[in-house]
């Protein structure tokens, strides 16, 4: 048992008992409103979709990882529109199994890259048209959770009935086409596919995609097209360059026929992601458990196993001479590590892949104040590194989906640890009155908790605004505390 001495724990975070309670309370309600704004209907192939796009202000379609955590929030408050969340997210599946990062709203136009620039026609599902790449696979996660809390045992199974198929099958095609070597660590292939897009931790490898050899019409659409830039504050957003390379990888995929065998041999990208797999041996894990519920428990023998042989691969990334685990660029023969200080390296801790003797080497670097342990938890890049930047995304600003798999992966250390226990404990505390403060946003200070610096001033609010991720997050911290209490 690893004693706690006393972890940082700000002051900031309100004390009077009754008042937060109120606070949080209230929260509650107002992050349900946020969910019904960003509810959207839309009937394809004469079916009708009740999807949660992220954020009406740019975001207006449903992406893959936050549609999952969605709907672990709206089991609490709206059953049925959880399991329609999760339907819709699996409409759009690909014949080999791939459930796309994005499933597009066909009328809506102001995100660019719009649905025809991935030119995955073929793939489509009747009217369901979808990006050509995946996102991190919370959807097992998402899909466990929403049938062990819901209220309605037949209503759950109903859910199951069209919902576990097509998660077996992403894991299947996970599996198949994303760990061809048997490693145990699937690759990524987009940044956009880390969920952490614009990440320091991808620096080093998209200086490897050459901008020379993007075609000159990739780079004049962007030019031309691009929206996140105009609809958000510029310098907030990815450089240009990044921008080029994005789709430069999209152009180079597209032309490879979305054949995934081809595109993780050849990718200028390609990374064994640390929080990705952490996601998968998680996912595996849960999928197993529905499974082994159902009276399945032959069928999830398999992905139980693939859970283990991703935890031992995760741990076997730390490393002792960095105190942290690495991502590997994998890209066209390299294999190269991937040290940089972002919170990403906490994301074994929720896979439960953390050895006795990493445990504590990992909880001293995450409760220091100088990088991670700041008065709201935990930047996306350490505060003392030189890539840490307050404002722009994915590169310091605190996100609450980090937060939610750190202060997870805390609470599954717990018994060993009651450093850990205490840091998990603090950490959902400082998560839910920092969204409580100041409302809905993409992400925040890690400093001082806020959103909108200078509180009226929309051009510097954090990203975007009446975002659902917060909302969900918020809903599903605040219920998952209670339980524990009880
Ligand atoms: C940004 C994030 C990505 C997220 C999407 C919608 O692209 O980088 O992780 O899924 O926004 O919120």
């Amino acid at each position: 048992m690893i004693a706690s001495e006393g972890i940082n724990k700000p002051s900031t975070v309100d004390t009077n008992q009754a008042g937060r309670e109120r606070k949080l309370l209230h929260t509650i309600r107002a992050a349900d409103d946020v969910l019904k704004n960003n509810l959207y209907v839309v009937t394809l192939n004469g079916k009708e979709y009740r999807r949660t796009v992220p954020s009406k202000e740019f975001y207006v379609h449903q992406w893959n990882w936050d549609s999952a955590t969605v709907a672990m929030g709206l089991i609490h408050v709206d059953p049925e529109r959880a399991y329609d969340e999760l339907r819709a997210l699996v409409s759009g599946q690909w014949e080999n199994g791939l459930i796309a990062q994005i499933t597009y709203n066909p009328t809506e136009t102001k995100y660019y890259p719009q649905a025809p620039k991935w030119h995955t026609e073929q793939f489509r599902r009747g009217e369901i048209v979808t990006s050509g790449i995946t996102q991190p696979p919370v959807l097992g996660i998402a899909m466990d959770y929403v049938y062990r809390h819901s209220p309605d045992k037949e209503k759950a199974n109903k859910f199951l009935e069209e919902v576990l198929p097509a998660t077996m099958k992403y894991h299947d095609y996970l599996k198949k086409y994303r760990d061809p070597e048997d490693s145990g660590l699937l690759t990524v292939v987009h940044p956009w596919e880390s969920g952490t897009d614009n990440s320091p931790r991808w620096d080093s490898s998209m200086t490897h995609i050459d901008l020379s050899d993007i075609p000159q019409a990739v780079k004049d659409d962007v030019d031309a097209n691009r929206t996140d830039d105009k609809l958000g504050k510029a310098s907030h957003r990815p450089t240009q360059e990044d921008y080029y390379r994005f789709m430069g990888l999209v152009d180079k995929f597209s032309k490879l026929g979305w054949d995934y065998k081809k595109i993780v041999a050849q990718s200028p990208f390609a990374v064994k992601d640390i929080l990705f797999n952490s996601i998968w041996a998680r996912a595996n894990e849960a999928l197993a458990g529905t499974l082994e519920s159902v009276g399945r428990g032959k069928e999830a023998k398999k992905y139980r196993q693939w859970a283990e042989q991703t935890k031992q691969a995760l741990a076997d990334t730390w490393s002792d001479e960095h105190q942290q685990y690495c991502d590997i660029d994998v890209a066209q023969g390299r294999h190269e590590l991937i040290v940089k200080p972002t919170n990403t390296i906490f994301a074994p801790l929720y896979a439960g892949a953390v050895t006795d003797e990493q445990l504590p080497k990992v909880l001293a670097r995450l409760s220091d104040p100088e990088q991670f342990w700041t008065n709201y938890p935990v930047p996306t890049a350490a505060l003392n590194s030189q890539k840490f930047e307050l404002t722009r995304y994915w590169r310091g600003p605190t996100w609450p989906i980090n937060n939610l798999f750190i202060a997870e992966g805390l609470s599954r250390y717990g018994s060993r640890s009651a450093l850990a226990r205490e840091m998990g404990v603090h950490l959902v505390d400082t998560t839910l009155d920092m969204i409580s403060k100041d409302g809905f946003y993409e992400y925040y200070d890690p400093t001082n908790g806020a959103a909108r610096p200078g509180r009226d001033d929309n051009a510097t609010k954090f990203g975007f605004g009446k975002f659902s991720w917060p909302a969900a997050i918020y809903i599903k911290m605040y219920k998952d505390k209670e339980a524990l209490r009880h």
